[in-house]
């Protein structure tokens, strides 16, 4: 690890990313080829250097045909998510009629942090978010940021809201914002970054990584596109082979402390008009109950509550949350907390290790696999005291493996 002074840089606090770092005079920022109104800014811990904005991103994918009519109200909403969690219930496979091929551009914001001594590195790593969060993720806060960590490995991190989300273009939440197409914009977020297309620098080494969501996002992603990355780090994901283990993670628990309340009644100033489809969690217990475990900071459960992105509809329907194992050949990480409530039941090492278990069975032909637990953390790894060791381990391990 090289280390430098990190740029003394300026907070500032916006509206809709919670605090951001403005460039100070005389640090050079990013090529800013492929975005549109881009801002230049610090990552939180000063490490990097970024550019923020809006990439028009052209994507097509078969997504699901879903019978499904927006809740008109709370009480519907939450009806659904019973529905959902019911054991024997159809709701989930009822609701998928058909198939609906979509296409369209798409205005995806994103942010590229390179480290702040070398504006053109040639690795990135291309980060997707879970629910409920958004880009802002990756850059959290202070020693919260994997960006920070990537950069003084000397790595640029590229990270976006997920279509419908943050402020990303915001389709039909039940139609459009599905995984299908989801996954086609990050495949093409990739092709863009190792084209030149973002930042005007062909990465030669790009590194899939994911939360939760979005590291289901980027393992489909993996499957059908395993060209396109170099590298796969999975954090807040499990997924266990049905023939040799009966234990199964119950979503049922996790998605009920989620409480999931309609977005534009729980956050009306930002969103505003927007329909029903779209939810946030509704409040700090729930993203204490099912994304933490103690002790965490309680300003970043706060900031977290502050910065709370949407889920909508279309995405819990358009998934399928059973994987069989990939062909993936490169070198691949999953970094799960301990204490995971989502997915593990609260236990990721009882009555298994399903961290190695899930590199055993997803990723047989990986030319190396890395496992690591973090202790005293939850789901929502990055906002536990845990992260920046375990985004530290990463970053070693990757060295180790190419
Ligand atoms: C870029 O910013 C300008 C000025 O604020 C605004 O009019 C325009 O709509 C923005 N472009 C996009 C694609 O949002
Ligand atoms: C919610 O909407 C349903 C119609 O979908 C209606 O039957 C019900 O009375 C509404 N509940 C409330 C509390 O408004
Ligand atoms: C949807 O796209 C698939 C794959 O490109 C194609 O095979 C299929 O015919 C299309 N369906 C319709 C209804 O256009
Ligand atoms: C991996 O390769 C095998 C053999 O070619 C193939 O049968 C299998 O479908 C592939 N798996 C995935 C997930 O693509
Ligand atoms: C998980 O279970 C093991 C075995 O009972 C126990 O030692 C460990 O403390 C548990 N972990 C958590 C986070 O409770």
């Amino acid at each position: 690890m090289r280390s430098f002074t990190p740029a003394t840089a300026v907070m500032v606090l916006s509206a809709t990313h919670a605090v951001q770092a403005i460039l100070p005079s005389g640090l050079q920022g990013p090529d800013q080829s492929g975005f549109i109104n881009a801002t230049v800014h610090t990552s939180n811990g000063g490490f990097s250097v970024c550019v923020s904005g809006l990439i028009p991103v052209q994507a097509s994918a078969t997504n699901y045909k879903i019978n499904l009519d927006v809740p008109k109200n709370q009480t519907d909403t939450t009806e659904l998510w019973l529905k959902l969690s019911t054991p024997g219930s159809t709701f989930a496979r009822d609701a998928v009629t058909g198939t609906n091929n979509v296409s369209g551009t798409f205005n995806m914001a994103a942010t590229l942090c390179v480290p702040a001594d070398n504006l053109a590195p040639k690795e990135v790593h291309l980060a997707t978010h879970g629910s409920p969060y958004n880009a802002q993720y990756w850059d959290f806060a202070p020693d919260y940021s994997y960006a920070d960590i990537a950069a003084m490995h000397g790595h640029a991190t590229f990270f976006y809201d997920r279509l419908g989300i943050g402020k990303s273009d915001r389709p039909d939440g039940t139609q459009i914002v599905q995984s299908p197409l989801g996954v086609e914009i990050l495949h093409n977020l990739a092709v863009m970054l190792k084209s030149g297309a973002i930042g005007n620098n062909r990465f030669t080494k790009l590194v899939g990584v994911g939360h939760s969501f979005g590291s289901l996002f980027t393992t489909v992603a993996a499957t059908k596109y395993p060209e396109a990355f170099d590298a796969l780090v999975l954090t807040g994901f499990t997924s266990l082979d049905p023939a040799t283990t009966t234990v199964t993670a119950s979503t049922t628990a996790f998605f009920a402390a989620f409480n999931a309340a309609i977005a534009s009644q729980n956050e009306p100033l930002s969103y505003d008009g927007v329909d029903n489809s779209f939810m946030v969690v509704d409040n700090p217990i729930g993203l204490q109950h099912a994304f933490l475990r103690t002790p965490f900071d309680p300003a970043i459960l706060n900031l977290a509550a502050a910065t709370k992105g949407s889920l909508s509809w279309g995405e819990p329907l358009s998934f399928t949350t059973s994987f069989t194992p990939l062909n993936f050949t490169g070198p691949v990480a999953v970094i799960n907390g301990d204490a995971d409530f989502a997915l593990c039941n609260g236990n990721c090492t009882y009555p298994l290790d399903w961290t190695t278990a899930t590199l055993d069975y997803l990723f047989p032909k990986a030319a190396k696999q890395g496992a690591y637990v973090a202790p005293r953390s939850g789901h929502g790894l990055n906002l536990q005291y845990a992260a920046a060791p375990a985004f530290e381990w990463l970053q070693q391990f990757l060295e180790r493996s190419w």
